[in-house]
């Protein structure tokens, strides 16, 4: 079952002077098992966007189907069904943690489900395993004595403790380390691979979903710009600046090299395919 917007429109502070159009007529569907990154520059719409994909923010125009269901019309038990299967990590998790340790931060999702003590702490283990911390390490911390990477992997575990079927992750990468960064990519294949989990990750930097993306969205003022697969991104080189993203490296190498003549094939997601493909042409394969 997919995630459907339906000409979408967004305003803060909608009727007073500070009225801002967030987003505007956004159209889009996203499956099931779909790794979507979600780019753009600063204020182009992308939190805007995830929180009305959670139902945390809710359409003034258009419609969000979450599997059928309206977001504008559910209300009570269903409200909160439809934020948990579409879990969203915030961009700031901070604002999205109420409890003093971290066992009880993760496990305050399953606590939910009916389940009982050992099926918690299980699954209490399990999510932060996935986000790579240990149960005895951490389960006692408090959450305040958490740096800021450590509290965006608890916040991240208390999403993944609740099996969405839908993964919303607002600028996941921030404020990680290359390991940590790596971790998140790791996190988001196997909720893909595993459990079939559609997956929605911002960023400002290409370089952090291009080779786990099947599909790459770029806002603009509130628009897409751009919908398009990781491979075609390469024909899009020449407008990128205009939604205020840099190319990647490897991008960049096989750009130029194109411009002396060398005759490289565009459609590189790495370095290591592009060390590739310049081996490739010197080799005259
Ligand atoms: N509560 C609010 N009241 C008024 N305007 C808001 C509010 N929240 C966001 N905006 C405006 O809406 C626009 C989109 O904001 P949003 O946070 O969705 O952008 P973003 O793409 O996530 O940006 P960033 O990359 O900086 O996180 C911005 O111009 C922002 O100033
Ligand atoms: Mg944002």
């Amino acid at each position: 079952m997919p995630i459907k917007i339906e000409n979408l429109s967004f305003t803060y502070q909608a009727g007073s002077q500070w009225a801002y159009a967030a987003l505007k007529s956004i159209t889009l569907e996203i499956h099931a098992g779909e790794m979507v990154a979600l780019y753009g520059e600063t204020g182009s719409g992308k939190s805007t966007l995830l929180q009305l994909m959670n139902a945390l923010l809710i359409p003034q125009q258009g419609r969000v189907l979450i599997d059928g269901v309206d977001t504008g019309k559910a209300r009570g038990v269903d409200l909160q069904r439809l934020r948990r299967k579409a879990g969203l990590l915030f961009q700031y998790p901070e604002e999205q943690m109420f409890e003093l340790k971290v066992f009880d931060e993760v496990a305050f999702g399953p606590g939910n489900l009916g389940l009982d003590r050992l099926q918690i702490k299980q699954k209490v283990r399990e999510a932060l395993e996935l986000v790579g911390l240990s149960l005895p390490h951490y389960q006692n911390r408090p959450l305040n004595s958490l740096s800021s990477g450590e509290k965006k992997k608890i916040a991240l575990a208390g999403i993944l403790a609740l099996e969405p079927d839908y993964l919303l992750l607002d600028e996941p990468m921030a404020g990680l380390d290359a390991g940590g960064r790596e971790q998140v990519r790791e996190v988001i294949l196997h909720m893909q691979q595993k459990k079939n989990t559609a997956i929605i990750a911002t960023s400002h930097s290409l370089q952090d979903f291009l080779e786990v993306a099947d599909r790459i969205i770029i806002l603009q003022r509130g628009g897409i710009f751009l919908d398009v697969s990781p491979v075609m991104l390469m024909d899009k080189l020449h407008v990128l600046p205009q939604a205020g993203l840099n190319p990647t490296v490897s991008m960049e190498v096989i750009h130029l090299l194109q411009n002396r003549g060398w005759p490289l094939e565009n459609r590189v997601r790495n370095i290591e395919e592009t060390a590739q493909e310049i081996a490739r042409v010197i080799k005259g394969e």
